[in-house]
Order: structure tokens, then sequence, then C-alpha cells
């Protein structure tokens, strides 16, 4: 029965983690899972965080169920930190709000609902390249997706026009997947006119789309500024749906916090979808988990704790912004002949290195610097300790 079952890969991105676990190089560094730590190279719980831990400890709260839908006061502060609290649509009651299990378990509600309630043979449309369980994610519910053309190797920037020419070849009522901001793997985002310009094309040719938001903080260190895309979606009246994450920006990875929304154009839809959302996660886990989404819920909901949030989110930026300078310039001192200027051009927590899988074998086998094989480094698991080393890693590998 069980003899015959096929081993599976490892996983691209978490697969890299349990390599470097194993590894017992004094040298190792893991530069493959987007995950913060602090110049120690060590994990980082946010001072509120623990600040909002404290708070709810000392309320000596119970752990019943949370409903379906998840906890009332995180459902209002997700929808808030997105939209912006006050947004129209918040306040005509037109988003539906479901709590659910990070970035991946919102997304996987979201593919569900697709497949259920898009008509059939609806195809999600994601950017070349892309984080790599999107296509799994889609796959596993039965939902076909194609690539459209985001990233111009050539330039180390976005393929504007080769993005237009694929989303206006496809078909009506599509979906589009697109990241929030800090696009993941390869931190190039569109100009604010680009976004414009693929809001008018996604109503004009009747597109749906659906962003992954992640990295909220990570793009220019402003929560607000990083909600840019999709609050001018909304407000140019287009219907989106919408996965959040607080995996990143508040450190809270193993809480599995998130949440899947879409924002309707009236209240009665919006109630339905909320309705088809609680129905499609009871028989997926039930109801989510409760620490986390207090926790968030007690930051954003909180006028102290979430200005608190906003300086602390600046400084987790800020230490990735400075840590790339540093590569950059090491770069450029150790092989000055080349190009590095991608470097700091490049956004969030990732640089898109340009390293081609063989290449990566060495930073790995050689150097043991642990990344993804796409070529993506973590910038978030740098410090300027390793910045050197790193440098001559990368050198020694596109020379060889
Ligand atoms: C990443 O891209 O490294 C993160 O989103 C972690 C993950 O779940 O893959």
């Amino acid at each position: 029965r069980f003899a015959d079952v096929a081993q599976a890969p490892p996983d691209p991105i978490l697969g890299v983690s349990e390599a470097f676990k194993r590894c017992t190089d004094p040298k190792k560094l893991n530069l493959g899972v987007g995950a913060y730590r602090d110049e120690n190279l060590k994990p980082m719980v946010l001072d509120v965080v623990r600040k909002a831990e404290a708070k709810i400890f000392a309320a000596n709260k119970d752990h019943e169920y949370l409903p379906i839908e998840g906890l009332d006061t995180f459902r209002k502060a997700t929808i808030d930190l997105l939209l912006g609290a006050g947004h129209p649509a918040i306040k005509d009651d037109r988003v539906a709000v479901i709590q659910s299990l990070s970035g991946t378990g919102s997304l996987r509600v979201g593919a569900a609902f697709i497949a259920r309630f898009l008509p059939k043979g609806t195809t999600v449309y994601i950017s070349n390249p892309t984080w790599g369980n999107h296509r799994n994610i889609f796959a596993d519910e039965n939902v076909e997706w194609k690539y459209y053309r985001y990233f111009d190797a050539d330039t180390v920037g976005l393929d504007f026009k080769g993005m237009v020419e694929d989303l206006k070849a496809a078909p009506a009522g599509s979906v589009v997947l697109l990241h929030g901001c800090a696009h993941n793997p390869t931190g190039v985002d569109p100009t604010a006119d680009q976004w414009a310009a693929i809001a008018d094309l996604c109503k004009e040719r009747n597109l749906l789309p659906f962003f992954d938001v992640a990295y909220q903080g990570f793009a220019t260190g402003d929560l607000d500024k990083d909600a840019f895309a999709p609050r001018l979606f909304v407000d140019k009246g287009l219907e989106v749906m919408v996965a959040q994450s607080y995996s990143k920006n508040l450190g809270l990875y193993g809480e599995r916090v998130g949440a899947m929304s879409i924002v309707t154009s009236d209240k009665d839809a919006a109630t339905r979808c909320l309705s088809q959302l609680k129905r499609l996660a009871r028989p997926l886990y039930s109801n989510p988990p409760t620490h986390g989404a207090r926790i968030a819920a007690e930051i954003v909901n909180d006028q102290e704790l979430f200005t608190e949030w906003k300086a602390e989110m600046m400084g987790m930026a800020g230490r990735i912004a400075r840590v790339r300078g540093e590569l950059q310039a090491a770069l450029e001192a150790k092989y000055p002949s080349k190009d590095w200027s991608f470097v700091t051009r490049q956004i969030g927590m990732f640089s898109f290195t340009g390293l081609t899988p063989a290449q990566v074998d060495n930073m790995t086998n050689k150097h043991a610097i642990y990344m993804t094989r796409d070529g993506r480094i973590s910038l978030a698991g740098l410090n300027s300790a390793k910045v050197d080393y790193l440098a001559e890693a990368m050198i020694d590998s596109v020379r060889n």
C-alpha cells in the first residue's frame, strides 16, 4: 500500500533551511528563507510584540475556539492596515475578511474560492518568476495557472512591456496574482505610474487582481506607503482579492497570522463571500489559531503600540538597506568591471543575484552559503561581519 509512494523532492525554500541545519561548516550562512535576523543573525522578537504579549497574558485570556472567520479585532485591524482606517470600502462594509494561516493558508483559501466560485477554467496569471509556493497553491486546488512576463534579466528590472502584452492577451475574467510590494524573489516592483496602468488594464480587460501582501513595510520601511498598490486598485473601483501575512513584518512566522480578504462592490456580496470563505475554511482547518491574531490586533488597534511598530519596522527595513549598500560596495571594490548596481536598486528582503543553479551550487558546496537555486539571497539573513565573505563567494561563483 505505502511501499510505492515516491519520495517528494525537498521544498525549494524550506528545504534549504533543512540542508543548512545539517551543515557542520562553522562558516555556514543561511540566506535561503526570507526570515528577518538581527545584526547577530539571531531571530528577533519585536519589542512591540513582547509588549502586546504582556498585555494579553495579563488579561488572563482563555483558549476557546475562535469563530471560523477568526478574531473580530484582528479582522478589523488587518483591513485597516491594508486599506487605511476609515477607507470607504471599510465604512461601506464591502470587504469580506477571514483570518487565515499566514500567507500560504490565506492564498490557499483564496485558491479554493477561485476553484469553486469563478467560472470553470479560470486561469490565474502569476509573474515569471515568483515565490516558489505560488504554483503549488493553485495547482493543488486544480486551478490552472500561467506565467506573465515580469523580470528582464538584461536590465535586472521590470519587463513592463512583456507584462502588459501578456495581461492584454489573458482571457477576460482571468485572475492576476500581483505582489503587493517588494516582489519575491526579484525585489523589482512596478513604479506608481506602472501600477496605475496595470490597474486600468485590469479594468479594461475585466481581470481580477489578487494581491499577495507578505512584505508590507519591507519595501520602503513605511507600512502605509507599502500598501500603495492595493489601495490604488480599490480606489479605482476594482474588486480585489488580497492575502496578507504577518510573518515578516511582525516577525510572527510560527504563529501563522494572516488574512484572506475580498473587496467587493457591495455589502451583500461581501456578506455572501464571507459565508463561503467560512465554508471553505471549516473543512480545511476549522478555525484559525488565536495567539498571533491577538498580538497583531493589540498592536494595530492601539495608537501607541502601532506607532512603536512603525519605528521598529523602519529599523528592520533600515538594517537590510544598510547591508544591501555594504554588499554592493564590497562587490564593486573586489570586482569593479562588473555592474553590481542592481543590489541597491532591488527592494525588500531579497536580492535576485542572477547566479545560475550551478553557481548557486558552488556557493553552497564550496562556501557553505545557503540560498535558493533561483539565485535569490535573503539580505535579512546577512550582517556587516559576513558581507566580505559573501561578496568573495559570489565573485568566485561568477568567475567559475
Ligand atoms: C520565503 O520566500 O522565503 C518565505 O516566504 C518563506 C516561505 O514560506 O517560503
